[in-house]
């Protein structure tokens, strides 16, 4: 029984008193669809329970964030029996020394780690580093990839033909964003050895790091190509410039992160998500040289950094049981069943009048209203047309009991089935087969 879009359910009920108190009636931008959204009750495992009882597929699990999809037993008895004990103290705790140790367990660059509470903040406290370490203003970034929400790392997120430029200019992503955050962020197009090389070499004495994604979300998890991330760690040691790899998502590629399966050698990296086992979390991990940089003991450190729910135990459980379950053999899977629906809905889409396709990395997808191949920013950049023919395919998806961002993103949890695979194919072929309403 689908009780969405439906006037009579509880979730347009939900939505009419959320538009009272909250801006838009969400308080994330993320789940929102027309007409209204549908509001989660509960999860279990790879599925989610509205509040009018329909259950749904969940391909997006927090956006990446639950591996092991909604309320996995073990995580959930760990997390009740550090609830009954204290949820946070001023203290630091054995908690936040074994998940750092389980962290630093992972991946060669990993030897120390800083915690925070979001992937946003880890950005924003490894962009600091950068500018502690080396005394330096500008960042590097690449065109339309998303870093979290910190006015440095969101410039140029969203350009568009109309004022992206030849080599990208540097666009303020909200309204207000001081001219000084344009000024100190050089953007680059994603593997284009030539061109990117070029820019940041003009800006070498400036440039305190490079931030990058080894498979962005927002370009379609197209991966790093050999040729630029050789580049990039090339020019950035020459430069003395900081290489921060943002695995906020891609960690959950290979029990070593993105940086073990490509080989990419970064000076810090990024974390979030998964490491929290579905409680906010963030972190910044890297060689000790570099992670000096937070440490006290010598004074006021070049890189103060605090926050109330740091390295909250309820967290740092979470989060250890959580990567302790995610072994080679369970990300292995993952990424199998991640091959498996690409392929699936690929085939799907070739056979139907559906001008689109799905490109991913692993375990995390997403879908395009074109078929053009998607390389980086510009050649995966989406008509309105285009965009608008996603978010229908996703509207129907909905209806048919399926989960994914209206962006077309998704991301698998490990209690899903080969089943739950097909299904989600089968579905796709018949919406696209039946005609999207646009
Ligand atoms: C690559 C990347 N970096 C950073 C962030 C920000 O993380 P958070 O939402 O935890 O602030 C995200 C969030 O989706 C992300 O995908």
């Amino acid at each position: 029984m689908i009780n969405w879009p439906d006037a009579a359910s509880r979730s347009r009920a939900l939505y009419d008193r959320g538009l009272k108190v909250l801006p838009g009636g969400i308080t994330r931008t993320l789940p929102w669809q027309e007409p209204f959204p549908v509001y989660a009750a509960r999860g279990e495992g790879a599925y989610v329970i509205d509040v009018d009882g329909t259950r749904r597929l969940d391909l997006l699990n927090n956006f990446a964030s639950l591996i092991h999809g909604h309320a996995h037993p073990a995580v959930v008895e760990a997390v009740r029996r550090q609830v009954g004990n204290g949820s946070a103290f001023t203290l630091p705790t054995e908690q936040e020394v074994a998940l750092a140790e389980t962290i630093c367990g992972r991946a060669e660059s990993f030897e120390q780690v800083r915690f925070c509470n979001s992937g946003s903040e880890a950005v924003m406290s490894a962009i600091k580093a950068a500018r502690a370490i080396t005394g330096r203003p500008k960042i590097v970034k690449a065109e339309g990839v998303y870093h979290g929400a910190y006015d440095y790392a969101e410039v140029s997120l969203d350009s568009s033909p109309a004022n992206w430029g030849n080599d990208p200019n540097s666009i303020g992503y909200s309204k207000g964003v001081p001219k000084g955050v344009t000024d100190d962020v050089i953007v680059i197009p994603f593997n284009d050895v030539e061109a990117s090389e070029r820019v940041i070499r003009a800006n070498a004495g400036d440039i305190a790091a490079v931030l990058l994604d080894a498979a962005p979300s927002y370009l379609g998890f197209v991966q790093i190509s050999k040729p630029f991330i050789a580049m990039i760690e090339r020019v950035t040691r020459e430069i003395g410039a900081v290489l921060i790899l943002d695995e906020v998502i891609t960690f959950r590629s290979h029990t070593g992160g993105a940086q073990t399966l490509l080989g990419v050698n970064p000076d810090l990296t990024t974390l979030a998500k998964i490491i929290g086992g579905g409680f906010p979390v963030g972190a910044v991990a890297g060689r000790r040289e570099f992670m000096r940089i937070y440490d006290h003991r010598e004074g006021k450190p070049g890189l103060p950094w605090s926050g109330t729910f740091t390295a909250n135990p309820v967290t740092m459980t979470a989060g250890k049981v959580t990567l302790d379950l995610l072994d080679h053999a369970a990300i292995d899977r993952l990424n199998q069943l991640g091959d498996r629906l690409i392929d699936g809905v690929n085939a799907a889409f070739a056979k139907s009048s559906f001008p689109g396709q799905v490109t991913g990395f692993g375990s995390s997808f997403m879908i395009f209203g074109h078929t053009r191949s998607v390389s980086d920013y510009r050649s995966g950049y989406s008509t309105p047309e285009e965009t608008r023919r996603v978010a229908a395919l996703q509207h129907a998806l909905t209806i048919e009991g399926f989960h994914i961002a209206r962006t077309g993103k998704g991301f698998l949890s490990t209690p899903m089935t080969e089943a739950d695979i097909d299904r989600f194919i089968d579905a796709v072929s018949r919406v696209v087969d039946a005609g999207l309403e646009m």
